[in-house]
């Protein structure tokens, strides 16, 4: 395998060329794009984000010694934590900025990178962390109506007061972190948290209403390829909700178009979800937030927001690949901004990954004693921690080779997809997963198969190492495995508690199959390093990830029999 940082350099010149950039500026991390697949770039390199993400309320340097001891376990190399409006500019005009320079300076000396969440206009579809003189100020920051004129606690996005405030602090924000760290310890900001409104599909006072009658802005037409008309003529019955959705959309993208003339640090927003097998009508959900069905409307509003990034809380693996199925486009980076930190979520790390995933934030990852259930883990523990870090141990030792692989090659991720339901069907049923049993089940139900090209790869799960024993499913359902085409033949695979085995996709005439050569290894500055080789027992009944995962580079080869 080639060094990445050679195949690499070419491309890197010629963003910056490109951008005009100038060295100071090629620091800066950034995103790329290569035929659909991305990467986060930082210090100049591909980097897989492996993150903690913090509770709410963690955003005071009085919570950070609970925070940085479930970092270190999890082996993250980057922490996703808030920054609240009413801390930085309690009193309008006057900032303060003493959290992030304590979050910064610990950040370092941790060797940690951070995620900064900007929460202000919006946290989960309120103002709660916007500064007293915003929340509690309706004239000047007025509030989302619903059509019955009810007044809901989600300021709405029509008021250029609202933006022009929360844009003047997003922009101090940006302006002091330029200033402060060139070092680039911060690597991407969230702009809000979770936006839309809960209740309404959309503002119906004075002001929307009188938008809503006007004609659709020439760019939406233009981008969707629909003809003239006012709301209700351009969408029909998606009118209200895609308004909502587009002045979001345009009001984020302002805030974020502001950052990053200080600063163009990457920016993304997170999505409250919607089930996409069973979503309800909007307001059921957060409507205006980037759910799937308005994607497309997101994208022609905020194209300063670099990526879409989907919230999973849905424990089932059905909905959660499914989501990441719908967030992986080739305009759209996948990046995990919150996974719910409970055991039947690890698994779902290697779908991620399969999807050309930027990264992966386990939410309220501290111990600061709060926990989510049920949508995530009861309590923090070393049970809880163990899996994650299982998982960031050897991806961390490899992430800019695997960040590098994953921008340049094709990649397959897997889990078990049988989930492990307990006898509590209410928690599996929160936000919406489906709860099956797992009784009677055919083999072929802990059986995946993809289809490579040349080769078909199986992924079984819970069955013994040695032996064509029928996979049974681990209990609780645990497995997943990512497999990466290095070449013709050639396959990067990692997995836990999982086979993997290959056939060759196409009917062989006078030919068998083998593995050629099984390696394993280990990354070092961009290098292949040889450990041994796999063979026996090892490889007889398929590529067995048991206890741990492998790094294993897989020679695949047919030979001719008379
Ligand atoms: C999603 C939000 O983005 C988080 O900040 C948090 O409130 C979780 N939901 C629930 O714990």
């Amino acid at each position: 395998m080639r060094r990445f940082t050679l195949r690499y350099l070419p491309l890197l010149l010629l963003i910056l060329v490109a951008s005009g950039a100038t060295h100071a500026a090629s620091n800066i991390p950034s995103i790329v794009q290569e035929r659909g697949r991305h990467a986060l770039v930082v210090d100049g390199k591909p980097f897989l984000l492996l993150a903690a993400q913090t509770n709410n309320s963690a955003n005071y340097p009085a919570a950070l010694p609970d925070v940085w001891p479930v970092v270190e376990q999890m082996h993250a190399n980057t922490l996703v934590i808030p920054v609240a409006w009413e801390q930085v500019e309690p009193r309008e005009g006057e900032f303060d900025f003493s959290f992030v320079d304590t979050l910064i300076e610990q950040a370092r000396e941790k060797q940690v990178r951070l995620v900064l969440l900007w929460f202000a206009t919006w946290k989960n579809n309120a103002p709660h962390y916007a500064p007293s003189w915003v929340k509690l100020d309706n004239q000047r920051f007025p509030r989302v109506k619903t059509e019955k004129g009810e007044t809901l606690n989600s300021l709405s996005p029509h008021h250029r007061s609202t933006l022009e405030a929360d844009k003047k602090a997003f922009v101090q924000l940006m302006r002091h972190l330029k200033k402060v760290d060139r070092q680039r310890t911060v690597i991407m900001v969230q702009v809000e948290n979770e936006v839309g409104t809960y209740g309404s599909a959309r503002d119906y006072s004075e002001t929307p209403q009188k938008i809503f009658q006007q004609p659709v802005p020439q760019k939406l037409l233009n981008d969707t390829g629909k003809a003239p008309g006012n709301w209700t003529e351009v969408f029909g019955k998606d009118a209200d909700e895609f308004f909502h959705a587009w002045h979001i959309g345009r009001f984020v993208d302002e805030i974020a178009e502001a950052g990053k003339e200080v600063y163009p640090l990457p920016m993304y927003v997170n999505v409250a979800l919607r089930n996409p097998f069973n979503p309800g009508k909007p307001g059921q959900y957060s409507s205006g937030g980037a759910t799937d069905n308005v994607i497309h409307i997101w994208k022609s509003a905020a194209p300063h927001i670099d990526m879409i990034s989907p919230d999973i809380y849905f424990r089932d693996h059905k909905t959660a690949t499914r989501v990441m199925d719908l967030y992986a486009r080739d305009d759209n980076p996948l990046y995990i901004a919150e996974i719910g930190n409970d055991q039947p979520y690890v698994r779902y790390f290697f779908d991620a990954l399969g999807h050309g995933a930027l990264g992966f934030a386990p939410f309220g990852m501290d111990n600061t004693k709060y926990s989510n259930y049920p949508l995530g883990a009861e309590t923090v523990d070393e049970k809880v921690i163990k899996p994650f870090a299982d998982l960031y141990r050897v991806f961390g030792s490899m992430g800019s080779e695997w960040a590098d692989i994953s921008l340049n090659h094709r990649t397959w991720g897997f889990s078990e997809p049988v989930d492990t339901y307990v006898a509590d069907k209410e928690l599996w049923n929160a936000r919406g997963s489906e709860a099956e049993e797992k009784e009677q089940r055919d083999p072929e139900d802990f059986t995946q198969r993809q289809d490579l090209g040349d080769w078909t790869a199986e992924i079984t799960y819970g069955r013994p190492a040695f032996w064509i024993d029928p996979p049974k499913g681990n209990d609780p359902a645990s497995g997943g495995a990512v497999i990466a085409e290095l070449g013709k033949n050639e396959y990067l695979v990692i997995g836990y508690h999982a086979r993997v085995s290959f056939a060759p996709s196409r009917e062989l005439q006078g030919e068998q199959f083998t593995f050629d050569r099984v390696e394993e290894g280990h990354f070092e500055d961009g290098e292949w390093v040889f450990e041994r080789v796999w063979n026996g027992d090892q490889t007889d009944w398929g590529l067995n990830f048991i206890y741990r995962p492998h790094v294993l580079r897989v020679k695949l080869a047919t030979y001719k029999i008379d």
